[in-house]
């Protein structure tokens, strides 16, 4: 008998959908509209031994609780900081995670946001479509790379891939994390530290309760009017009111985000704003990835029902 799965979230690739219905019974909470969500979950849950879900949607503790056969957390993602592990954990319910097979293509992303803050794209889009060109309006002039400090916010697979990328522009690299990376980059004594001795500031570590609201208004008040904050990881790393803030006043000069605190919920405030570029957390959202990703939080399921070892098991 095929094992019974309760899906959560959305943006995995069809391919994926298919392997989950020929080998699972799925139950997909985000086809049920809202109202009915709580009877769904009463009516599906005695049978649900495994849970497919995503990066941002993770699973809570209430629902976790709800699902007493759950044996397993497929996450379809690398960020692991929306499952509670304090209400897994105790039962021995295993998460896994999708590392590796995004890191290229976030990395990507986060160069993509810094090149068109840098450059301006938006703006000059919008210029162009407005047909200012043509009307002779007065363009800014864009800023340069070479010769500036980017400053990586965690060094991790997803930060170095970033470093390494930027290097190529003849930028110099530092980094800031709690504990010492094994590398060639030089590591700023504080993050205030880091965001004063760099340009660009890009925020590549894990979201969770260690590192929530870390680039807050000090951080950015050490970035300062020249600076721009690039943020790829989990909006939760960032004091998103000073950060409003600090561009309205002209204490930051730009932010380049593909991430939020409420998502999809962006605020008004950041929206209004010229100098901010802004993207739908997509940093993965490649046919490629998303097929790899789905891929191997499936192989994670399958793994755990043929009782073999976990290919990318996380411990909480
Ligand atoms: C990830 O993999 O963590 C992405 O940010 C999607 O949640």
């Amino acid at each position: 008998m095929r094992p019974e799965i309760l899906l959560l979230g959305s943006g995995w690739v069809p391919q994926v959908d298919k392997v989950l219905e020929r080998d699972y019974v799925c139950h997909r909470l985000a086809a049920v509209a809202p109202a009915d969500r709580d009877a769904f979950i009463e009516r599906v849950a005695p049978g649900v031994r495994g849970v497919f879900t995503t990066g941002v949607t993770g699973i809570d503790a209430a629902l976790a609780d709800r699902l007493p056969k759950l044996e397993i957390v497929a996450v379809h993602g690398v960020g692991v900081d929306a499952v509670a592990f304090d209400a897994l954990d105790p039962r021995g319910i295993l998460v896994t995670n999708t590392p590796d097979v995004l890191t290229e293509d976030v990395a990507d992303l986060a160069v993509s946001l810094l090149l068109a803050s840098s450059r301006r794209i938006p703006q000059l889009d919008r210029h162009v479509r407005a047909g200012d060109w043509e009307a002779k309006k007065p363009l800014q002039p864009a800023r340069s790379l070479r010769g500036k400090v980017a400053g990586i916010v965690g060094l991790g697979r997803i930060g170095r891939a970033v470093a390494t990328r930027l290097e190529s522009f003849g930028m110099a690299i530092r980094y800031f994390q709690r504990s010492t990376a094994d590398c060639l980059y030089p590591r700023s004594a504080s993050l205030p530290d880091l965001a004063r001795e760099s340009d660009y500031l890009i925020v590549c570590a894990p979201g969770g309760a260690a590192t929530r609201a870390m680039i807050d208004a000090d951080v950015l008040d050490a970035l300062g009017p020249e600076g721009t904050l690039v943020n790829i990881a989990r909006g939760s790393l960032v004091d998103e009111a000073a950060l409003i803030a600090a561009l309205q006043e002209g204490r930051l000069g730009a932010a380049a985000l593909d991430v939020f605190a409420d998502e999809p919920r962006v605020p008004a405030a950041l929206r209004e704003l010229d100098n901010v570029v802004l993207t739908p957390h997509v940093g993965s959202f490649t046919v490629e990835t998303r097929t790899a990703m789905g891929m191997l939080a499936a192989a994670n399921l399958e793994a755990h029902f043929a009782g073999k070892p976990l290919p990318t098991r996380v411990l909480g």
